[in-house]
């Protein structure tokens, strides 16, 4: 790793050949750059969590939950969790798009046949990479399900379901008339979830704020909060739904978190029940961007560990928010198991220079085995933006990879992009952090 990342510097870093390694608070820094790419994700290993929680006793009962795949346990369902000083221009989540270019639906079955057709091409680029894909006709209608080809679990305790991409879907069904062409090159990636500030746009996506009791959700003297709705201005808990609003400034510790908008199957444990349970983004083929800028804020001296001037944007296994993001007894969440997260742009110091610094870390069991305690981070850093935009995506693909690179600010969040727009500047001079086995 040394070696490699020795010889990338010119190609990637923005700054002087070689700054100084540093140690800040135990962590150490190395370079600032655009791009990084974790390999070797995945592991395998089972994890505990709540599958219920009696606020009246305070007592957690808990099911055991078997993973394994290249991207495991973050081929599961995972949600998106931001702590301020941060605003969120805009979100992103692309899924590989199976639905028809052009076709109408009455003719699409007799066009799968022809090998030349683009979703033809699909289907071969799919068996190549060894996704499961499935495709039913029904009743003239195509409707093309793309099943997230999480790996069948291997304990029986485990419920395991399948997140089907909403928009893909519904496009599929409702035909064709109107749609937007897709981009000629590549596969094809749809945007299932977005979110523009600006025009208040929200699609395929929830806001949620740890702030039960206060509109949705539940509070007990037991738990706490569980998650709730998020109010518009992010400042509250809310009854249902809401579209954060332009220009929302979230402070010092301030946090919330972006969902889907699927609701849960009656299988799926949330400690704030069933009607404010939504789904995460699950799959081993996974794109998201974000548009933010994070301001510096007030560093509170007397309290350097409080967060005060440190943004974060990072994901976790949607069962953590389900059950506790933060909870008094380490067991209530399956985070402590390695259930996992995988934390994209951090600022883990609030002081100068390391305030400037957004880190990134897999937490997960993977190189060790059983204990829920591996993974690792890279030294290098991207640089935060204080005063102008960050656009940046990070994509969780089936190779094992997760890739994080800073985008053009003039990215549009188009409705699709190809894979080679994901992959593209992605090289073997990226800097590369191999999690150990
Ligand atoms: C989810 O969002 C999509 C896109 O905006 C919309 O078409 C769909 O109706 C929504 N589904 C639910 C359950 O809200």
């Amino acid at each position: 790793m040394v070696f490699s990342k020795a010889v990338l510097v010119g190609a990637v870093l923005m700054g002087s050949l070689s700054e100084a390694k540093q140690q800040i608070n135990n962590v150490w820094y190395c370079d600032p750059v655009t791009q990084m790419q974790y390999t070797n994700v995945g592991c395998s290993g089972t994890y505990n969590t709540p599958s219920s929680m009696d606020s009246t006793g305070c007592s957690v009962d808990f099911t055991s939950v078997a993973y394994s795949g290249p991207l495991a346990p973050l081929n599961d369902e995972i949600t998106f969790h931001l702590r301020g000083p941060i605003k969120l221009y805009n979100f992103a989540a692309y899924y590989i798009d199976d639905s028809p270019d052009d076709a109408t639906p009455s003719t699409y079955a007799a066009k799968r046949d022809e090998p030349h057709k683009k979703h033809r091409r699909f289907e071969h680029e799919h068996h190549k990479r060894n996704l499961k894909v499935k495709t039913e006709v029904v009743e003239q209608v195509v409707t093309i399900t793309r099943y997230a080809d999480a790996p069948a679990p291997s304990s029986t305790t485990t419920t395991s379901s399948v997140y089907v991409a909403p928009a893909v879907v519904a496009n599929a069904e409702k035909g064709h008339s109107g749609k937007p062409a897709k981009p000629a090159n590549g596969d094809v990636w749809k945007r299932t979830g977005y979110y523009d500030s600006a025009s208040q746009k929200s699609e395929g996506i929830t806001f949620m704020n740890n702030k039960g009791g206060a509109g949705s959700g539940t509070w007990s003297t037991c738990f706490g909060n569980s998650i709730s709705f998020m109010s518009a201005d992010g400042q509250s808990g809310c009854a249902t739904p809401q579209i954060l609003a332009d220009n929302v400034l979230f402070g010092v510790n301030q946090e919330f978190s972006i969902w889907t908008n699927q609701s849960c199957d009656a299988s799926t444990f949330s400690l704030g029940g069933s009607s404010v349970c939504r789904r995460g983004f699950s799959g081993n083929n996974k794109v998201f961007v974000f548009k933010f800028t994070m301001p510096s804020a007030h560093t509170d001296d007397s309290n350097i560990y409080g967060n005060s001037n440190m943004p974060a944007v990072w994901s976790l296994n949607s069962l953590i928010g389900r059950s506790l993001q933060y909870p008094s007894n380490p067991s209530w969440s399956c985070w402590n198991g390695g259930c996992g997260e995988f934390d994209i742009w951090e600022v883990l110091y609030p002081t100068a220079p390391a305030c400037e610094y957004m880190t990134s870390t897999l937490h997960s069991a993977q190189g060790n085995p059983g204990t829920g305690k591996g993974g690792g981070g890279t030294c290098d850093y991207f640089e935060r933006p204080t005063t102008g935009t960050f656009t940046g995506m990070v994509s969780y693909l089936a190779d094992g990879t997760i890739t994080i690179k800073k985008l053009d600010d003039s990215f549009d969040f188009p409705e699709y992009i190809t894979t080679n727009d994901i992959k593209s500047g992605i090289s073997g001079s990226t800097p590369n952090f191999k999690v150990a086995s």
